[in-house]
């Protein structure tokens, strides 16, 4: 029963309850009361060979399998040509080596051909070979002739059945040593873009001729010699990232001491380098060496961030610390010499023998990936002999720790102090909405830097590695670029000290891929971005140089950030609805001296589960409007599932 009270204060006490709509959302960002600096680096890109992420991917190589290196039982991805009466064999001939980096060639032995019925090879490419109209592809090759056979050699990239011929040329004749060959390919206008191509090489008449290193190339970003892949560079360029974080992930320790990255493996005349085999499965060429990849970088604008090999493999073969560890110091030594070093020095001369006299810029290095995983415990003492030498020959560089705070304490460096602690948060959607709001709030602002070195939202229930994951779908859906924005908010409010992000990884061959999910994803042909792509982008080109802080009350917590650009006197405000209903909020802007009456608003927003692919590339795509109406109080209605940015003049 309820007690008896008096009728004032039962009133008292009922008024807050019939008063108890909810208060409406605000948000305030006071620009009188700027906080620390934006790393001008804070977003940026890692990358390393998954998912064909070089080798068909960003590397423009379209021959797969070139070397012959593949597979040493058969010539993997290539296969006979020849229409009866024409037969011809094919087979891996380690007794004619081209080089000593690349000890197979492929023997083709034409015992019937002529003019109308050619024999030879075909190379599928990766998942195809992408022909477009109006091109010019460089076809090139070793080749060497056995007696009695001199050629004509006819290259050309046909239908798989061989029936269209795209683009033609023919080198007229084979000499008996190895010898260098190129012809150029053009297609016509009129063919339509297709994948169900080949690139075939054929003789017309019976004979013997050994093929190495055959090599395919379309136009590549700045018509670079041994290039890249100008729809996915331009992809990467309109991000404007800050860094590249490179060669990996688990590619930079390979599953064994021996499979490391071996940097001067992948340097110098690409018919020279000997490939490895990677951790994700497959072999690299190495077309992506370290000089490339510091092409790249400097291409995209963006700084590297290289990640030094120290002593740890996958497979948990690790270097004690140590007189057994100088010899990778070493070897890191000199990949850094190779970078920065002048001309005068021996790594410096050698980049100048590639062709790079200009040393590049460098600033970070990291020491070993995610050496949590070395149970042995020794990434205490590996990284702090490798900081201590580094520290010595160059003293200017910040060494990047490889374990972070998200590990346990036990685990992180202790004898030395760290610059840079990279951190790796894989999460699905609601583990990231949970704990933007307040993650890096327990940080010391004072530093170590922070590096979130690997992070992305998955929208399963299971992380990406698990088994589940491989027969998903190579990109995320809306779902997750809503945790990944809501991430990327609570990194941004903290990108004083948060000085670098990436996502990772960064690519996916919709044909082929150990991961997911990826930002980018394409085939031979095409390519497209992800939500949490246009999400990255929305939030990597739209950012200030001062911190502001957006102070919310009233209404479910929204994810937010915002950012001054000082010159042009912007503020960049970030603000992700995850929910299904549409929010408005009302918008106060405190403390300017002059606010501009529109503003530009970029919107991504789509039903959790919608996403991009390569046969609908463009579902989910942002959208950009003028608004009117905007003063030192307005409001603003965020969509179901959105992420907004709003550019405001404001200053
Ligand atoms: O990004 C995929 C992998 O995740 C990286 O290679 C590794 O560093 C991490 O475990």
């Amino acid at each position: 029963m309820l007690p008896r009270l008096p009728l004032a204060l039962l009133a008292a006490l009922l008024l807050p309850l019939a008063d108890a709509a909810p208060e409406p959302a605000s948000l305030t960002i006071d620009l009188a009361a700027p906080g620390g600096k934006v790393s001008p680096i804070h977003y940026g890109l890692m990358t390393e060979e998954i998912n064909f992420s070089y080798d068909g991917g960003l590397y423009a190589e379209l021959i797969r399998n070139r070397a012959f290196l593949d597979d040493p039982a058969k010539p993997a991805h290539w296969s006979v040509v020849a229409s009866a009466p024409a037969a011809a064999a094919i087979t891996l001939d380690p007794r004619q080596p081209l080089n000593r980096a690349i000890p197979a060639s492929l023997r083709l032995e034409a015992t019937a051909a002529t003019p109308a019925t050619p024999a030879g090879v075909a190379n599928e490419g990766y998942w195809g070979i992408p022909v477009k109209p109006s091109t010019r592809y460089r076809a090139s090759f070793h080749a060497k002739a056995a007696p009695g056979f001199t050629g004509p050699l006819s290259v050309a990239i046909t239908s798989l059945d061989g029936a269209t011929v795209y683009a033609r040329g023919r080198v007229d004749r084979i000499i008996s040593d190895w010898s260098a060959y190129e012809v150029v390919l053009k297609t016509g206008a009129k063919i339509a873009p297709t994948t169900r191509a080949r690139l075939t090489l054929t003789v017309e008449h019976p004979g013997t001729v050994w093929l190495g290193f055959v090599s395919l190339f379309p136009p590549t970003w700045k018509n670079r010699p041994n290039g890249l892949r100008p729809d996915l560079m331009q992809m990467l360029v309109d991000l404007k990232p800050g860094f590249l974080r490179f060669p990996g992930g688990n590619y930079l320790e390979g599953d064994t001491i021996d499979t490391r990255f071996k940097w001067w493996e992948t340097i110098g005349p690409v018919d020279r380098r000997p490939g490895h085999p990677g951790p994700w499965g497959y072999r690299s060429t190495d077309g992506m060496g370290l000089l490339e990849f510091l092409l790249w970088t400097t291409d995209m604008g963006a700084e590297p961030v290289l990640a030094l090999y120290a002593g740890y493999s996958l497979k948990g073969d690790y270097v004690q610390p140590g007189p057994d560890l100088e010899p990778f110091i070493r070897e890191a030594l000199d990949e850094i010499e190779y970078v920065v070093g002048p001309v005068t020095s021996k790594g410096g001369a050698l980049r100048a023998r590639d062709g790079h006299p200009e040393p590049f810029p460098l600033r970070y290095v990291e020491i070993g990936n995610e050496d949590w995983f070395d149970k042995s415990g020794s990434y205490d003492a590996r990284y702090t002999q490798f900081a201590a030498a580094i520290k010595q020959a160059y003293p200017a560089l910040k060494c990047i720790s490889s374990i972070g705070n998200e590990q346990p304490a036990g685990k992180r460096v202790k004898s030395t102090r760290p610059d840079v602690l990279d951190e790796h948060y894989y999460r699905n959607t609601e583990a990231f909405l949970k704990d933007s709001p307040t993650h890096f709030d327990r940080y010391d602002r004072a530093g170590p830097e922070i590096f979130v070195g690997e992070w992305a939202a998955h929208e399963t229930a299971f992380p990406p590695w698990d088994a589940k994951s491989r027969g998903l779908a190579p990109t995320p859906t809306m779902k997750a670029a809503l945790g990944d924005a809501a991430w990327m908010s609570a990194m941004e409010r903290h990108a004083d000290f948060v000085t670098m992000q990436c996502y990772a990884p960064l690519f996916a061959n919709v044909n082929g891929y150990q991961w997911r999910p990826n930002l980018i994803g394409y085939d031979a042909l095409d390519s497209f971005g992800s939500p949490s792509y246009h999400a990255f982008r929305m939030y990597s080109r739209q950012v200030g140089d001062t911190l502001l802080s957006p102070v919310q009350t009233g209404g479910a917590p929204l994810h937010a950030s915002a950012t001054r650009a000082t010159r042009e006197g912007v503020v960049y405000l970030k603000l992700v609805n995850a929910e299904a209903d549409a929010r408005t909020l009302e918008i106060r802007l405190a403390g300017a001296r002059r606010i501009g009456s529109t503003a530009r608003v970029e919107t991504l927003a789509a039903a959790p589960e919608a996403t991009n692919s390569i046969t609908d590339r463009a579902k989910v795509v942002p959208l950009v409007t003028k608004r009117k109406g905007v003063g030192a109080v307005f409001s603003q209605t965020l969509p179901p599932h959105s992420i907004t940015v709003l550019r405001l003049e404001a200053q």
